[in-house]
């Protein structure tokens, strides 16, 4: 029998799991009606039924935890000798800003791995340099500034309300129902806030009012879209505004979180969801994604369309967005993962070069 081709699982996490530390505490007290599990499962718990989900497709996958350690890094790759690496790997010493530095690592050792490039994971990070991109394209997205540590400006000529966000964060980091701000003062607070919490610039926004939608797609020329989803916050509470906070996607302890719930497929008027799929595949492929990514969308109450970030390697969690999608389209959560591993090992480059091969032995 043929050996089964190895995919070695890559993740980082270090310290305590905060499900696992919510696990052990005494459960709160809430003043609202949960709607959904308060239990979340651990990253620990996501990567195996990721590993699960690879070995039911045939693969003999292992997960591996670098634990923000290169030496761990290097040897998993240069010793074990994987067919190929589903990479989950999100920061690098501590730093989320050298999440692409890993994807180079696999790319020198000519490694096959799964999702987005370095250059396109490095760009989509930056959701300034991503905004100017997309707009030079044609493609609509919020009206913004940057906003340096520095002087504050009185004058910004963007309309009210305005959304504040870190300008290199993501997963909600930095989001939470204070970041839409109604006036100057509040927009200079809510700056103030990212610089000294987030030591970055803070990206502010024309706050969109309107529906948001998630757009999935997989695969390489062409890549494909998967059913729309979209995150419907006509049950949160009027003194929440209808965004993702932080606390709506990742607090089971916190109101938004069981008020806000997502749709697959939306229900969107025929010639609308062709648009919203044709600019979500344009910024796909703009931005240089690959193998699975997720658009960010919102559409306004006049129906236009904008992209408020892309993506690329999405949370893969079962029933959650990209996977729902994928779910919906027909595809199981192996069957997805399985592809995904497929366009990865189409990359196997050929034989490594001298130079390379030697420097790998060096190292073993
Ligand atoms: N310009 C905007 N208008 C309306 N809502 C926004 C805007 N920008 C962000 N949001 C809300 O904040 C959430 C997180 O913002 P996003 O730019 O997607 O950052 P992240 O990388 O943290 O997901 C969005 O899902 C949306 O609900
Ligand atoms: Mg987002």
């Amino acid at each position: 029998m043929a050996q089964k081709v190895s995919v070695a699982v890559l993740y980082n996490q270090v310290g305590e799991d905060e499900y696992e530390l919510m696990r052990k505490q005494a459960p709160k007290e809430l003043d609202f009606k949960p709607e959904f599990r308060m239990d979340v499962a651990t990253v620990e718990e996501e990567i195996m039924a990721l590993v699960k989900g690879l070995r039911t497709a045939g693969f003999r996958a292992y997960a591996v935890n670098v634990n923000d350690r290169f030496d761990l890094l290097y040897q998993t790759l240069s010793r074990r000798s994987p067919d190929a690496v589903f990479n989950l790997i999100e920061f690098f010493n501590d730093d989320p800003r050298q999440e692409y530095m890993v994807a180079a690592l696999y790319e020198l050792l000519r490694i096959p791995y799964t999702g987005a490039p370095p250059y396109t994971l490095a760009l989509c990070q930056r959701k300034a340099s991503t905004k100017h991109l997309l707009l030079a394209n044609g493609i609509r997205t919020p009206r913004f500034k940057v906003m340096e540590p520095g002087p504050l400006p009185r004058r910004h000529g963007l309309r009210y309300p305005l959304i504040v966000k870190p300008a290199r964060e993501d997963a909600s980091a930095g989001i939470d129902n204070a970041s839409v701000v109604d006036s100057l003062d509040r927009m200079h607070e809510r700056v103030q806030y990212v610089w000294k919490e987030f030591s970055q610039p803070a990206l502010v926004e024309e706050f969109i009012d309107g529906r948001e939608l998630n757009v999935s797609i997989i695969g390489n020329h062409p890549p494909k879209v998967l059913p729309i989803g979209e995150m419907v916050f006509t049950d949160l509470p009027p003194h929440l505004h209808n965004i993702v906070s932080f606390d709506a996607k990742w607090n089971p302890q916190h109101e938004a979180y069981h008020k806000m719930y997502t749709k697959c497929p939306a229900e969107l008027p025929k010639k609308v969801e062709q648009r919203v799929r044709d600019i979500a595949l344009a910024a796909y492929t703009l931005l240089g994604c690959r193998d699975y990514a997720r658009v960010d969308i919102r559409l306004s109450k006049k129906h236009q369309i904008y992209v408020l970030e892309v993506n690329p390697n999405p949370d893969l969690t079962e029933g959650v967005a990209f996977m729902e999608s994928a779910k919906k389209g027909g595809m199981s959560f192996s069957a997805t993962l399985a592809r995904i591993v497929e366009f990865a090992l189409r990359r196997t480059p050929k034989a490594l070069p001298e130079r390379t091969t030697a420097l790998r032995n060096h190292y073993r």
